[in-house]
């Protein structure tokens, strides 16, 4: 009898240990919390060190950078898609809901609501529209989802109108939108959009941002956005972060990163009289200042 009472105690003080460890205090209304998170490729090549940051509830925040900088590392992190390139987080921790989630299996992560369009926009080819945007219930297989059908061409009239057509055959914003409408079928409580303006037309690239900031205030959906497009994110994004070499080197509201000297002339490509800078004055600068 005292053997069983021993063993019953030890699993309730291990049932209690985990049930503390899982629990995570956070801010109130704050989703998701990077705290000084490192991520190192096949063991050796360090990406990440030390980011942190962290992610009201509906809010979008962006999260800009140069080529390479890590962003879409930091994404994969969240979403847990390191995995599939041998990268891993070494470092720190990646709260989700107040619960840990680094290193977790990409679709436990999914299943809890956090869904990543990755940059590229690769749908498949040989699918229709319409197919495509079925694979986007995969994770809730067997529920009804016209009513989401019908939500997704509400946003995306174009892609109503070629429902049949084979993705193949899109062009580069049709194409956007059918990775962004399949991420919705989803139901994403927290939506990682990688660069969706990346090589599209600046009209295009204006009707996806309108329907980025649409979805954040009608669905309630929360939003990482990741971008090169700085004038564009900070006007639709709440919070803004700035990442260079693999840290985070400046954030704050996007009002006031707009007004700020440095991005102003670095990002948005302005002088600090207010003169639009040639690229080539930018990309020299870009050399020469790091905000390290
Ligand atoms: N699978 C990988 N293995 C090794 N190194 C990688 C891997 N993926 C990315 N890197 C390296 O990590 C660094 C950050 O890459 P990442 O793709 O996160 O940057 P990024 O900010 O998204 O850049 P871009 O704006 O070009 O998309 C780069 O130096 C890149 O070469
Ligand atoms: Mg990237």
């Amino acid at each position: 009898m005292a053997h069983y009472s021993f063993q019953f105690q030890t699993l309730a003080i291990l049932v209690l240990r985990v049930g503390v460890r899982q629990e995570v205090v956070m801010k109130d209304g704050i989703l998701l919390q990077l705290n000084n998170i490192s991520v190192v490729y096949s063991d050796v090549i360090q990406v990440l060190k030390g980011v942190s940051l962290s992610v009201e509830e509906k809010h979008i925040v962006s999260l800009l950078g140069s080529n390479g900088a890590g962003k879409t590392t930091t994404l994969k992190a969240i979403s847990g898609l390191l995995k599939t390139e041998n990268g891993k987080v070494t470092d720190g921790d990646i709260v989700y809901r107040k619960k840990s989630i680094q290193n977790s299996p990409p679709e436990t992560i999914t299943r809890q609501g956090i869904i990543q369009v990755l940059e590229g926009r690769q749908p498949f080819k040989y699918l229709t529209i319409e197919e495509n945007l079925r694979v986007g219930t995969a994770t809730r297989w067997g529920k009804p989802y016209k009513k989401d059908m019908e939500l997704i061409y509400d946003y995306f009239p174009p892609l109503k109108e070629r429902r049949k057509t084979l993705a193949g055959y899109c062009s580069g914003g049709e194409l956007q939108m059918l990775v962004m409408g399949r991420a919705l079928m989803a139901h994403p409580q927290l939506l990682l959009l990688d660069e969706p303006s990346l090589g599209l037309a600046p009209l295009v690239v204006m009707e996806i941002f309108q329907i980025i900031e649409r979805i954040n205030k009608e669905q309630g959906t929360t939003i990482i956005l990741v971008e090169q497009n700085a004038r564009m994110a900070l006007q639709i994004a709440d919070y803004g972060y700035i990442m260079e070499n693999g840290k985070i080197v400046m954030e704050g509201v996007s009002a006031d990163l707009k007004e700020n000297p440095d991005i102003k002339e670095f990002y948005l490509g302005m002088g600090t009289s207010g003169d639009a800078k040639s690229y080539r004055d930018v990309k020299s600068y870009k050399r020469r200042k790091r905000w390290l």
